[in-house]
């Protein structure tokens, strides 16, 4: 399979939906203007592309779950705004672009990002407003049929599963989760590295939303344990490499092309692998890391090609 066809795809279905979702104006429109200017920048979608992996790797088809898939490109978005703010990582370019608060100031930033984590749990939950009779103000009509009408298909999709990715989703992202690892991130700057916390910090700030994103396709599809068990391991690998290739690509990449400022994290005195181990080092420990990846997948067959490209996709990736 061409992992870079595939990744494509699956960007555009997320693109797509959130192009739909968004297409409805809400006021104040400089809110609106300021949720979409970053989820918009060009993000490489790769956690929404997880999930509809995962669940393809269960038996799934990736277009029975788009809204949950999407909702976790509204977290991380969220996410990005924030840890980008002056008085976190003080960074003036993101995907490429003036970051929030440089082009809407920091009271726009802020709030952007709160609307974004709020309209996720939004567009996780909402097929059950109309179960419940809730009633839909006429301008959200239509981002609400577009959710349900997408939903309509998808016959393994249970209220309680949906119930279980919601708690997974929440936990992952707050003070259990990412929350929690921005936090010793922030605590942490300007520390001796070590072992402990570094692994708190990657482990919280980035691999829970990753391991979540991926705990989403078997959930949703009612897998059994075993498959739970295999792509959980899977995602708590790939989501600490993942954090490991972005501290190397912090050094070794290029500000063009990475979107965002290289050399920051010793700017800041940041805690992160290279600063502990060194980058080759902590190249070989992303490898490493990688391959375990791909070894806890052996439950599965071909299904789960997609999730062996990933890995290995993310070990290679410049930006
Ligand atoms: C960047 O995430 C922040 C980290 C958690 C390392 P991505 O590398 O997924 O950023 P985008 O979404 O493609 O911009
Ligand atoms: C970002 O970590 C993690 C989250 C946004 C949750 P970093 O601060 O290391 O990521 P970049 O390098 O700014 O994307
Ligand atoms: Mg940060
Ligand atoms: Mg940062």
């Amino acid at each position: 399979m061409d992992i870079e066809i595939y990744l494509k795809e699956k960007r555009e279905l997320i693109d797509s939906y959130l192009e739909s979702y968004f297409n409805v104006p809400s006021e104040p429109r400089l809110l609106h203007e300021a949720m979409k200017y970053s989820l918009f920048a060009g993000g490489k979608r790769i956690r929404p592309i997880l999930a509809l992996a995962s669940y393809e790797a269960c038996g799934g088809r990736a277009n029975d779950i788009i809204p949950y898939a999407a909702a976790l490109e509204l977290i991380h978005t969220y996410s990005l705004i924030h840890d980008d703010l002056p008085a976190m990582d003080n960074d003036d370019l993101r995907r490429g672009k003036p970051t929030s608060h440089k082009v809407f100031g920091e009271a726009i930033a802020i709030l952007a990002g709160d609307a974004l984590l709020t309209e996720a749990f939004s567009m996780l939950s909402n097929d059950r407003i109309q179960d419940t009779g809730f009633k839909i103000q006429d301008n959200d009509a239509s981002r609400i049929m577009h959710h349900a009408s997408s939903l309509k298909n998808s016959s393994l999709i249970t209220h309680h599963s949906i119930l279980r990715v919601i708690c997974e989703v929440s936990m992952a992202a707050g003070t259990h989760g990412m929350v929690a690892g921005q936090v010793q991130d922030i605590l942490s700057e300007n520390s001796k590295p070590d072992r402990d916390t570094l692994a708190f910090i990657h482990l919280h700030k980035t691999a829970a939303l990753i391991t979540a994103s991926v705990r989403i396709g078997p959930i949703l599809a009612n897998s059994d344990e075993d498959a739970l068990m295999a792509l959980t391991k899977y995602g708590e690998n790939i989501g600490l490499a993942f954090q490991i290739v972005d501290d190397i690509l912090n050094i070794e990449g290029n500000t063009e092309e990475l979107g965002k400022p290289a050399g920051s994290d010793e700017k800041m005195k940041k805690m992160t692998y290279p600063a502990l181990f060194g980058t080759e080092k902590s190249r070989q420990k992303a490898e490493d890391l990688i391959s375990n990846a791909i070894d806890v997948l052996k439950v599965f067959s071909s299904e789960a090609e997609p999730l062996r490209e990933i890995a290995r996709y993310l070990i290679k990736r410049s930006v």
